[in-house]
């Protein structure tokens, strides 16, 4: 176990820049393998910033002619009721109708915020919506969602690094790792 101390928290890396990055290029070959029609591929921001910017560099190879464009979401978890809101923050400019979308997230947790945007896409025409995400965190799942490609299974930790925040702090760190000291 592997645990490097920055700014007074204790950080246990559980996923490393080298195994990430060749899962990340294994992940594009299976995006591929779905023969993706006019493919648009939406980032859900913040989080998957740098999970996006690695998976979409290795569709070169995997032959994948994407478009980009991203949307940011924001949900607001209701301690009181099971139900969760998640709001547009920013929203694509794409027209969706008849192409095949693929939404890129960081964790797939309560499956709440990527339910709302493949509804979404869904309802606006999209002829197929997939999911890719860095980490499932399938413990807290309240919504019955499944990504279609997946990097980790991701133990019930809180985790940071490659794009994933703390108070927006550590989304530098180029490894996925759980705070061992939060709060
Ligand atoms: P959900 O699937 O709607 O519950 O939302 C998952 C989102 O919660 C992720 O995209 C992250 O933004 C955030 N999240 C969940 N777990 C963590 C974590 O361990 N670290 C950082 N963000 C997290
Ligand atoms: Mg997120």
């Amino acid at each position: 176990m592997k645990i490097i101390q920055i700014n007074g928290h204790k950080i246990e890396v559980l996923f490393s820049q080298s195994t990430i990055a060749k899962r990340v290029d294994e992940m594009a070959f299976e995006v591929a393998e779905t023969e993706p029609q006019k493919l648009l591929a939406v980032p859900v921001l913040k989080g998957s910033f740098i999970f996006a910017a690695d998976l979409l560099r290795s569709f070169h190879s995997a032959d994948l002619l994407p478009e980009v464009d991203f949307m940011m979401l924001s949900s607001y978890r209701d301690k009181t009721t099971s139900s969760g809101q998640v709001e547009i923050l920013r929203d694509i400019q794409t027209d969706v109708t008849d192409r095949d979308v693929l939404l890129i997230d960081d964790i797939l947790e309560s499956g709440r915020t990527l339910a709302f945007a493949k509804d979404l896409l869904i309802a606006r025409g999209a002829r197929r919506v997939m999911i890719a995400i860095l980490l499932d965190k399938p413990h807290k799942r309240a919504v019955d969602i499944q990504a279609e490609f997946c990097g980790f299974e991701c133990p019930d930790k809180f985790v940071v690094g490659y794009g994933m925040d703390m108070g927006h702090a550590y989304r530098q760190l180029p490894f996925v790792g759980a705070v061992i000291n939060a709060g």
